[in-house]
């Protein structure tokens, strides 16, 4: 199923770019001279398969401005590495980029995306921190489009059967996840520990839930050498040194751990909102048995990176008009309903996390809402991108144990330093 997936989307990406030296741009030609005409839209995988209806939605409508989704792999590396490729090589073919949060300022900084009016987008109703993270040198270049703030997924069957709550604390966690997990065969703790953005998040959440921080001023300022980053690095090498987490998980990213949480192979899983429908769907062997709580930190709630991603009008794109309407479109109240109902993605518009009908369907919803206004962003760096390369591989080392935590944010500060210096 996956595989098919897959193999369709690269079949579309050859589509898309062979269109592009041939059809696209006679139409480009002529209908380009007020930005109008056809598009693109490219994005990482849709995990919940719910954009194809959103935007057929959309072409019903605009019969001379169709979008084609173009939709790249599930990882958020492979996915900026692969837009990357495309917008250097200055090809013009996406017009619409679903850019991570963590890069609006490394893409505009770049000058790969072009600046939104401000008065064209107005973000009075939307969650106030995602709005932070679609802009660069106080200018706006993207507009909010999904959120995300990681929760702790536990299997309410077992909890249940022991007679205790879900875990509010690291302690309560590490205890369960090593006492309760080996008696029904599970594994304790999983997140996504595999070198990539996935485990800068993690590692992110740790270090920021004891207190402590990577870099602060937007990048400039290094400060990862302190006691509570040392304590959050700690948390992680405490689990793998004592074994409730794990080791499968050094090679997760979202989807292998929701894999390994709905084959109930995992009795506590990091991981953000839309695995709470997954989890509960049919075909999932632990549907129905699924809880969600905010993620717990050294002495009671800890700190959710600030996830989500943005829509961007490429600066190459040939039709910028086009693609800003579409961009209204899709965060307009309507289809970020359906973000949510279809997507079961946490959409960005602030009314929605209040509305009775969405809480029924969506229990998750309020202690959602509480973690995304609590949630820390990542550094906004226009070199985020070595930022996090840094963090990555020093925090492998955590992992394997070749590394204490001492000597990580050591490592990890110096190479953050130079980073900066070169900023
Ligand atoms: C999710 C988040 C995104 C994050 C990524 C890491 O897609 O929304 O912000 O960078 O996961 O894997």
């Amino acid at each position: 199923m996956r595989w098919t997936r897959a193999a369709g989307r690269a079949l579309l990406v050859i589509a898309v770019i062979l269109l592009g030296y041939t059809g696209f741009s006679a139409q480009q030609g002529t209908a380009n001279r007020e930005g109008r005409g056809p598009m693109t839209l490219v994005t990482a995988g849709d995990l919940t398969d719910y954009l194809g209806p959103l935007l057929d939605d959309w072409n019903t409508g605009h019969p001379a401005e169709k979008v084609t989704l173009v939709e790249l792999p599930d990882s958020a590396d492979e996915t900026r590495a692969q837009m990357i490729s495309e917008l250097r090589s200055g090809g013009g073919r996406f017009d619409v980029l679903n850019i991570d949060v963590a890069w609006t300022s490394e893409f505009a900084a770049a000058g790969w995306i072009a600046p939104l009016e401000r008065e064209r987008f107005p973000l009075d109703d939307f969650l106030p921190p995602v709005v932070d993270t679609a802009t660069f040198g106080g200018r706006l270049y993207a507009v909010p489009y999904v959120t995300n703030a990681g929760l702790l997924y536990y299997r309410a069957d077992i909890l249940r059967r022991e007679g205790i709550g879900p875990p509010r604390t690291w302690e309560e966690l590490a205890r369960q996840a090593r006492d309760i997990a080996p008696k029904y065969g599970l594994d304790g703790y999983a997140g996504q520990f595999l070198p990539y953005e996935g485990l800068s998040v993690n590692a992110t959440e740790a270090v920021h839930s004891a207190g402590g921080s990577f870099l602060r001023d937007d990048g400039a300022r290094v400060t990862v050498d302190s006691a509570p980053a040392r304590a959050g690095l700690g948390f992680l090498a405490d689990g793998m040194r004592e074994g409730w987490i794990s080791k499968d998980a050094l090679g997760y990213k979202e989807e292998e751990s929701r894999q390994a949480f709905q084959d109930g192979k995992v009795l506590f899983l990091r991981n953000w909102p839309y695995v709470y429908a997954l989890a509960n769907a049919k075909d999932s062997k632990v549907s129905g048995k699924v809880g969600a709580v905010p993620l717990p930190g050294p002495d009671g709630l800890g700190t959710s990176v600030l996830g989500g991603s943005n829509l961007a009008v490429s600066a190459q794109s040939r039709h910028p008009q086009s693609a800003a309407d579409l961009i209204a479109y899709l965060t307009s109240e309507r289809v970020q309903r359906q973000v949510l109902t279809k997507g079961a993605l946490p959409p960005v518009r602030a009314e929605l996390y209040k509305d009775p009908a969405l809480i029924r369907d969506h229990p998750y919803l309020p202690t959602l809402r509480q973690s995304v206004l609590a949630a820390e962003p990542r550094p906004k760096s226009p070199r985020y991108d070595q930022v996090t390369l840094a963090v990555q591989a020093v925090v492998q080392d955590v992992m394997a144990l070749r590394a204490s935590p001492e000597q990580a944010v050591v490592r990890l500060s110096r190479e953050l330093e130079s980073i900066a210096r070169k900023g």
